[in-house]
C-alpha cells in the first residue's frame, strides 16, 4: 500500500482494559488484510504480544507498522480445536468454508470465537452484532459471534441514526467498494495493473486476481458471484444483515455494489424513505452526536483517500430527497479494513464480559 494506514491508533484503546489484556487470544489468519490489522490493533490497545497467537496457512513472520515482527504458526489442522492450547478468545480472520468448520469447533472447545467471514452470520442463533447499534446482541451469550459484511456495517451505521429519529421505510444502498475488500490478493492486483498501466517496466509475474475484470482504471459494477436472478453474493448479505442487525426483517432494501480502484475505504450511497417527516437540523444532530461516526460537512466529502485509516464512518452529503419530506439521502464513507471489519470484531470482545 502507498500509505502504512497500519500507524493510525487515534481511538486506541477501543475499550480493551487490564482484564482483557490477561486473556490469551489468537487471530487465524493473521498474515491477510484483516488479521493483520487486528494484530495492529491488539498492539496499539497495549495486548502483551506473548498472550497473541497468530495463525496462517503458511509459518513465518508479521511485521507490524513499527516492524515489530510477530511469530506465525502454521493452523495444523481445520477442525481441531485442540491446537489452541489455552487461547480464550479466537478472531478467525479466514475464508468462510474455514471458519465454518473452525467457529462451531472451537466454540465447542471452550473458546470464544468472532468470526469476520459470512460463515455464521445469518444464524438465527449467532448474534450478528455492530456494538453501536446492538450491542445488547451479546448479553445473549453464547461463545460465536458473527462479525458483519464490511459495506453493511458501514451502511448500518448511519442507517441506525435514521431508523431511530424518523423510522425506516425503504432503503437504496450503491457501493464503491476498494481493491482490499477482496484481501491482500485484490491490493496486490490492482497494484500490478496499476504500475502495468503507468508503463513501468520489469513487474515480474503477474498475480492472480480475485476481480472479474481488470479494476485499474475501471469500474465492476458487481462484487461476488452473480446469482441466476443477477443478484449478486454482496448484495444478498447486504440486504440481509441489514434486516438483521437493525432487527427489521421487514425493511425493504435494494443495493447494487461495484468495486473501483481505490485501495482501501469502501463507500456507500444511500437514498432512503423515512415513516415520519424529516427534519434535516434534528439528523445531522443526531448524526453529530452517535458515536463511531462523524459528520463532514464538506460538500465533495466525505472521499475514501482521506478516510484511510481512521475508525469513524464518516458520513456527508446529508440532503432531502426528491419524493417528499419522508426521502433523504446521505453518502457514507469508512475504512472497510477498520469499522467494517477488525475494529468492530475488536469492539465486540471489548464488550464481551470477562473475568475481573
Ligand atoms: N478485506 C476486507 O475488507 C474484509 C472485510 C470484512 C470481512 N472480511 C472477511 O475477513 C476474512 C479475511 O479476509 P482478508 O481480506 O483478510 O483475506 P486475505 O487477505 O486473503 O487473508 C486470508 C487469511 O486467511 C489465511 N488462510 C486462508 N486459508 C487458510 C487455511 N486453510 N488455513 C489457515 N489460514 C488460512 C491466509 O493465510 P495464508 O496467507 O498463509 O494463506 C490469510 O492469513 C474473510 O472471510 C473476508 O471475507 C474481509
Amino acid at each position: 500500500m502507498a500509505n502504512d494506514y497500519r500507524t493510525r491508533t487515534a481511538g486506541a484503546p477501543w475499550g480493551w482494559d487490564e482484564a482483557h489484556k490477561r486473556l490469551h487470544v489468537a487471530i487465524v489468519g493473521a498474515t491477510g488484510a484483516v488479521g493483520l490489522e487486528l494484530a495492529e490493533l491488539l498492539f496499539a490497545a497495549g495486548h502483551p504480544l506473548s498472550r497473541l497467537d497468530c495463525l496462517a496457512r503458511k509459518y513465518g513472520k508479521l511485521e507490524l507498522g513499527n516492524k515489530q515482527k510477530l511469530d506465525v504458526r502454521p493452523l495444523e489442522s481445520t477442525q481441531d480445536a485442540e491446537s489452541f492450547p489455552g487461547v480464550d478468545l479466537a478472531f478467525l480472520c479466514t475464508p468462510t468454508e474455514l471458519s465454518r468448520v473452525l467457529g462451531p469447533a472451537l466454540a465447542e472447545h471452550g473458546v470464544r470465537v468472532i468470526d469476520l467471514s459470512s460463515a455464521h452470520r445469518m444464524r438465527p442463533d449467532v448474534p450478528l452484532v455492530v456494538p453501536e447499534i446492538n450491542g445488547a446482541e451479546l448479553a445473549r451469550g453464547g461463545r460465536l459471534f458473527a462479525n458483519p459484511n464490511c459495506t453493511t456495517a458501514i451502511a448500518a451505521m448511519p442507517l441506525a441514526v435514521v431508523e431511530r429519529e424518523f423510522g425506516l421505510a425503504e432503503v437504496i444502498v450503491v457501493s464503491y467498494q476498494a481493491a482490499s475488500g477482496a484481501g491482500l490478493p485484490g491490493l496486490q492486483a490492482l497494484a500490478f495493473e496499476q504500475k502495468r498501466d503507468a508503463g513501468v517496466a520489469a513487474l515480474g509475474a503477474e498475480p492472480k486476481s480475485p476481480f472479474a475484470a481488470t479494476l485499474s482504471n475501471n469500474v465492476i459494477p458487481a462484487i461476488a458471484e452473480v446469482d441466476e436472478h443477477g443478484v449478486s453474493g454482496e448484495e444478498q448479505k447486504i440486504v440481509e444483515e441489514l434486516r438483521k442487525i437493525l432487527g427489521r426483517p421487514d425493511l425493504v432494501v435494494e443495493a447494487t455494489t461495484a468495486r473501483v480502484p481505490v485501495e482501501r475505504c469502501h463507500s456507500v450511497a444511500v437514498h432512503v424513505a423515512t415513516k415520519r417527516d424529516v427534519d434535516l437540523r434534528r439528523l445531522k444532530d443526531a448524526l453529530a452526536r452517535a458515536p463511531g461516526i462523524a459528520l463532514d460537512p464538506d460538500p465533495h466529502g466525505p472521499r475514501p483517500r482521506e478516510c484511510a485509516g481512521t475508525d469513524p464512518v464518516h458520513v456527508g452529503r446529508v440532503r432531502a430527497g426528491t419524493r417528499g419530506p419522508r426521502s433523504l439521502c446521505f453518502f457514507a464513507v469508512g475504512d472497510q479494513i477498520r469499522k467494517g471489519a477488525a475494529l468492530n470484531a475488536f469492539q465486540v470482545a471489548a464488550k464481551l464480559p470477562v473475568d475481573r
